[in-house]
C-alpha cells in the first residue's frame, strides 16, 4: 500500500479506477451506474462562475497594513488607532475592460482593491490606479462600460465606440488624458500607485468629521510601458502582471505601498474652488498636502487562485466606525452596485467564503440574516432569527460611524454642481502644462492619435479633438496634426523614437 492519500468521491467513498470508465463489456457503451464518471463530467461543466462584469482579469495577494503615523485626531477607526498597529489585508489588482484571460499589458485603468480585516469588521477600499474617473453620474456607468467592451456586432473592442462615448462626454477629458499618458500601461501591478479616487469621510472620537482622499504610493517606483513595449509584452506573456506579482512574492521580494491621505476640513467643501465630490477632479496637493498614514506590504500568495482571488468580493459600502461615504454621486451609485454583483456572481452567502469572511472581529459576527443557497456554516444554530427579542440576541450600538451631511433642495435630476473654477477641461489642461514634460506630451499625443485615427467617422474625431483643445490649445492642435498624419499616410506619429 502506498503512502499517498486515497482518491475518493466528494462524499468520501474510495475511487477504484480513475483511468478507465465502466462499460458494458470491453467494447460496449458506457454505464450510467458509473457515478465517478458522471460526477467528474458534471463537476467540470460547472467550474466557471460568472466573471466580474468589469475588472474580470485580476491578481491577488495577502499582506499587512501597518500604521506609521498618528491620525487619531481625524478618525476613530480602530485599525488606525496607534502607531505600529498591524492589520491583515487582501488586495486584488485588475484590468477593467478585458475578459478573464485577457492580456495584462494593455492600456486600461487598473483596479486597486484592498480589504482590511479589522476588529470592527471588514473595511473595503475599492480604488483604482487613477485618482479620477471618466464620468460623474452612476447612471452613465453601464453605457460607458458598453463603449469600452466588445461591440455587439463585431465582437471586438471598437475605437468608434470608445471615442464616440468620449466625444459626447466632455467630463472624461481629464481621465482620457491620464489614461493615454504614461501611467495608462503600468509595467506591473507593483509599479503603480493606488487611489481611493472618491472623497470619503473620516470622523474622530469627538464626532468631528473631515473629508479625505486616499493615495497609496508605490515604494517600488512608478514604471510604465509604451504602446510598443506593451504590444511585445502582451504577445510574449499575456500573464505579465500576474507573473510579476506572484513571482516577486514567492521569492520574498515583498511589494509595499505607503498610504497617504489628503484631508479637507468639513466646512471647506461648500466653498472650495473645485467641487470636492466630483470624481473627475483631484484636489491639488498645494491645497491639501499628503499626510502619511502607514505602509501596506504584500507577503503571501493565496494557495488557490479561484478560492481567494476569483471569489473575493469587495464592496465600497463596507465601512467601519470612523469612516464613511461622501455625497459623490458615483460613490453613492457604487454603494449599491457591488453587493448586488456579489449576490449574483457568488450567491447570497458570499460573505461566508473564507476570503470574504471577517476574521478579526472582536465583538463576534452576530446578525439575523439566515438561510439562502449554500449556507455552509451552522446558520446561527438555535439562536432567534428576529429582533427585537427577549432571548439576549444581538442589539445595535447606536454609535454612528460618521457624521451626517446636510442636504437641501427639491428631489430631481441634477447635473453635478460646479464650483467657481470647475469645468470639464481645467485639470486636464493643468496636467498637460504642469505635470508632463515634453517627452511625455509627445507620447500622450501619439498614444491618443494611434487610437483615435482608427475611428471611422470624422464628426467623432472632431468632437474628441475639440475636448483636448479646450484643455489646452497646443494639446488639441498636436493631437489633430498627429491624427491627420496617421490617417493620410497610415505611418508614424509625431515622433517614432519614443524616449523616457
Ligand atoms: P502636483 O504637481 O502637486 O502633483 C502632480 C501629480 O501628478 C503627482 O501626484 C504625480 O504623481 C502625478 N503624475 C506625474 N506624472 C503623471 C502622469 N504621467 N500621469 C498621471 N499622473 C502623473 O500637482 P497638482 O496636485 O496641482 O495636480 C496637477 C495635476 O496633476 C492635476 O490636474 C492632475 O491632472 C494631476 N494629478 C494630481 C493628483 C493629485 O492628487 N493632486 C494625482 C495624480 C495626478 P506622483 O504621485 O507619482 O508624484
Ligand atoms: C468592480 C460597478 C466605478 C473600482 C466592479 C464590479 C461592478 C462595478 C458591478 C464587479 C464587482 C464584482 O463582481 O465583484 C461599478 C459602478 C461604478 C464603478 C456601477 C460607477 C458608478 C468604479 C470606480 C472605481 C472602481 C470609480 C475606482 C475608484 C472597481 C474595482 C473593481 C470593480 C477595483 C474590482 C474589485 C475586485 O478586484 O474584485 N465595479 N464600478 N469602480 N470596480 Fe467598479
Amino acid at each position: 500500500m502506498s503512502e499517498r492519500p486515497i482518491l475518493t468521491t466528494d462524499v468520501g467513498a474510495p475511487i477504484v479506477d480513475n483511468q478507465n470508465t465502466q462499460s458494458a463489456g470491453e467494447r460496449g457503451p458506457l454505464l450510467i451506474q458509473d457515478q465517478h464518471l458522471l460526477e467528474k463530467l458534471a463537476r467540470f461543466n460547472r467550474e466557471r462562475i460568472p466573471e466580474r462584469i468589469v475588472h474580470a482579469r485580476g491578481s491577488g495577494a495577502y499582506g499587512v497594513f501597518e500604521v506609521t503615523d498618528d491620525v487619531t485626531r481625524y478618525t476613530k477607526a480602530k485599525f488606525l488607532s496607534e502607531v505600529g498597529k498591524r492589520t491583515e489585508v487582501f488586495v486584488r489588482f485588475s484590468t477593467v475592460a478585458g475578459n478573464l484571460g485577457a492580456p495584462d499589458a494593455v492600456r486600461d485603468p487598473r483596479g486597486f482593491a484592498v480589504k482590511f480585516y479589522t476588529e470592527d469588521g471588514n473595511y473595503d477600499l475599492v480604488g483604482n490606479n487613477t485618482p479620477i474617473f471618466f464620468i460623474q453620474d452612476p447612471l452613465k456607468f453601464p453605457d460607458f462600460i458598453h463603449s469600452q467592451k466588445r461591440d455587439p456586432y463585431t465582437g471586438m473592442q471598437e475605437p468608434d465606440n470608445i471615442w464616440d462615448f468620449f466625444s459626447l462626454s466632455p467630463e472624461a477629458t481629464h481621465m482620457f488624458t491620464w489614461l493615454f499618458g504614461d501611467r495608462g500601461i503600468p509595467a506591473s501591478y507593483r509599479h503603480m500607485n493606488g487611489y481611493g479616487s472618491h472623497t470619503f469621510q473620516w470622523m474622530n472620537a469627538d464626532g468631528e468629521a473631515f473629508w479625505i482622499k486616499y493615495h497609496f504610493k508605490t515604494d517600488q517606483g512608478i514604471r510604465f510601458l509604451t504602446n510598443e513595449e506593451a504590444a511585445v509584452v502582451a504577445g510574449r506573456d499575456p500573464d505579465s502582471h500576474q507573473r510579476d506579482l506572484h513571482t516577486a512574492i514567492d521569492r520574498g521580494d515583498y511589494p509595499s505601498w505607503t498610504l497617504y491621505v489628503q484631508i479637507m476640513p468639513w466646512e471647506d467643501a461648500q466653498r472650495y474652488r473645485f467641487n470636492p465630490f466630483d470624481l473627475t477632479k483631484v484636489w491639488p496637493h498645494s491645497d491639501y498636502p499628503l499626510i502619511r498614514v502607514g505602509r501596506m506590504t504584500l507577503n503571501r500568495n493565496p494557495d488557490n487562485v479561484f478560492a481567494d482571488v476569483e471569489q473575493s468580493a469587495f464592496n465600497p459600502n463596507n465601512f467601519v466606525p470612523g469612516i464613511g461615504p461622501s455625497p459623490d454621486k458615483m460613490l453613492q451609485g457604487r454603494l449599491f452596485a457591488y453587493g448586488d454583483a456579489h449576490r449574483y456572481r457568488l450567491g447570497v452567502n458570499y460573505t461566508q467564503l473564507p476570503v470574504n469572511a471577517p476574521r478579526a472581529v472582536a465583538h463576534g459576527v452576530n446578525h439575523y440574516h439566515r438561510d439562502g443557497f449554500m449556507r455552509f456554516d451552522g446558520n446561527h444554530g438555535r439562536k432567534k432569527n428576529y429582533e427585537p427579542n427577549s432571548f439576549d440576541g444581538p442589539v445595535e450600538t447606536g454609535e454612528p460611524f460618521w457624521k451626517p451631511f446636510e442636504v437641501n433642495g427639491l428631489t430631481g435630476t441634477y447635473e453635478t454642481p460646479r464650483h467657481p473654477e470647475d469645468n470639464d477641461f481645467v485639470q486636464a489642461g493643468l496636467m498637460w502644462r504642469k505635470v508632463l514634460d515634453e517627452a511625455a506630451r509627445t507620447r500622450l499625443v501619439n498614444n491618443i492619435a494611434e487610437s483615435l485615427s482608427k475611428v471611422s467617422r470624422e464628426d467623432i474625431i472632431e468632437r474628441s479633438i475639440s475636448h483636448f483643445r479646450n484643455a489646452d490649445s497646443e494639446y488639441g492642435d498636436r493631437v489633430e496634426k498627429a491624427v491627420k498624419e496617421l490617417r493620410a499616410h497610415g505611418g508614424a506619429t509625431e515622433s517614432a523614437a519614443v524616449t523616457r
